[in-house]
C-alpha cells in the first residue's frame, strides 16, 4: 500500500517506521525543517518526503498527524488529492496542559476534530484512529505489554476506509475495535482526553496501553 503522511512529528514518524517495516511505501510531509525531514526519511526503507499535497497525491491512504492549531495550514491544497481516499486522523484537540480540549463535546463546539476534517475534506473517507496510542510506545522496539496487545478504537462512515484502518492498526501490533460512525469521534476524542489525563495523573504516561477486554 502507498501511505501519505501529513505531520512528521512523533506520531507520523513512528507510524511511518512501523508501516515501512511492513513493506508499505511512505511519503512523509509537513515539517518546519525540510533538511531534517529528508535525513529522517533516508533512514526509512522505501520512504520519501514531499509537501502535504504531494503526500496526499502519493497515498492510497493518508494519515493526518499534525498539531490541531496547524490543521488548516496542513490541509491547504490537499482536498482534491484526498477525494475518495481513506484519511486516518489521530489529530487531537487536547490542550497542551491536558486540562480538557479546545474542541469537542466538553466545549461549546460539539463537532469533533475528525468531523471538522471531514467537513474540510468533503470527498475524503475520514477515519479516526490511534488517538489513545502514545507515540513513545509506537517508537519502542516492543509495542506489546507482555503478551497483551493494546486496543485502538476507530470510527468512520465508510466501510472500505475502515477496513484499511483496521488492517493498518493490526499491522502496527494493536487490536482494532470498530466504534461506529464518525460522529462517535466526539466520544472517542473525549475518551482520549480522559486517557491522557489518567496516564499523566498516575505517572504511567507514556508507559500505559489502553486495552478493551473481551470474553
Ligand atoms: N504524541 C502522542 O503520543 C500523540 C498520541 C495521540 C495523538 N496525538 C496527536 O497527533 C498529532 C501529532 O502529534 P505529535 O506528537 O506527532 O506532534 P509533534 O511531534 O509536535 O509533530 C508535529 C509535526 O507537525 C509539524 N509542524 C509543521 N508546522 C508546524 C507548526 N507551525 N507548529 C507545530 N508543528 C508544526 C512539525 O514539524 P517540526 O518537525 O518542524 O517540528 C512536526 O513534524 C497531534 O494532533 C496530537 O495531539 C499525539
Amino acid at each position: 500500500m502507498k501511505i501519505g503522511i501529513i505531520g512528521a512529528g512523533s506520531m507520523g514518524r513512528a507510524l511511518a517506521a512501523i508501516w515501512a517495516q511492513q513493506g508499505h511505501a511512505i511519503c512523509l510531509s509537513f515539517a518546519r525543517d525540510e533538511v531534517a525531514l529528508r535525513r529522517q526519511v533516508a533512514e526509512l526503507l522505501g520512504a520519501s518526503s514531499g509537501t502535504p499535497a504531494e503526500a496526499a497525491r502519493f497515498g492510497d491512504v493518508v494519515l493526518l498527524a499534525v498539531p490541531y492549531p496547524t490543521l488548516a495550514e496542513a490541509l491547504v491544497g490537499v482536498a482534491d488529492a484526498m477525494a475518495g481516499k481513506p484519511v486516518l486522523t489521530c489529530v487531537s484537540g487536547l490542550r497542551p496542559d491536558f486540562e480538557g480540549q479546545t474542541i469537542g463535546l466538553p466545549t461549546e463546539r460539539t463537532e469533533s476534530v475528525a468531523e471538522e476534517i471531514a467537513r474540510l475534506l468533503p470527498a475524503a473517507q475520514v477515519v479516526e484512529a490511534f488517538n489513545t496510542t502514545f507515540a513513545e510506545i509506537l517508537q519502542a522496539p516492543k509495542r506489546h505489554f507482555g503478551d497483551q496487545n493494546p486496543s485502538v478504537l476507530y470510527c468512520g462512515d465508510h466501510a472500505p476506509a475502515k477496513a484499511v484502518a483496521a488492517q493498518l492498526i493490526a499491522e502496527a501490533g494493536y487490536q482494532p475495535l470498530d466504534l461506529g460512525t464518525l460522529r462517535h469521534a466526539r466520544s472517542l476524542e473525549t475518551l482520549a482526553t480522559v486517557w491522557v489525563q489518567l496516564a499523566a495523573t498516575t505517572g504511567l504516561l507514556p508507559n500505559a496501553g489502553l486495552q478493551i477486554l473481551t470474553r
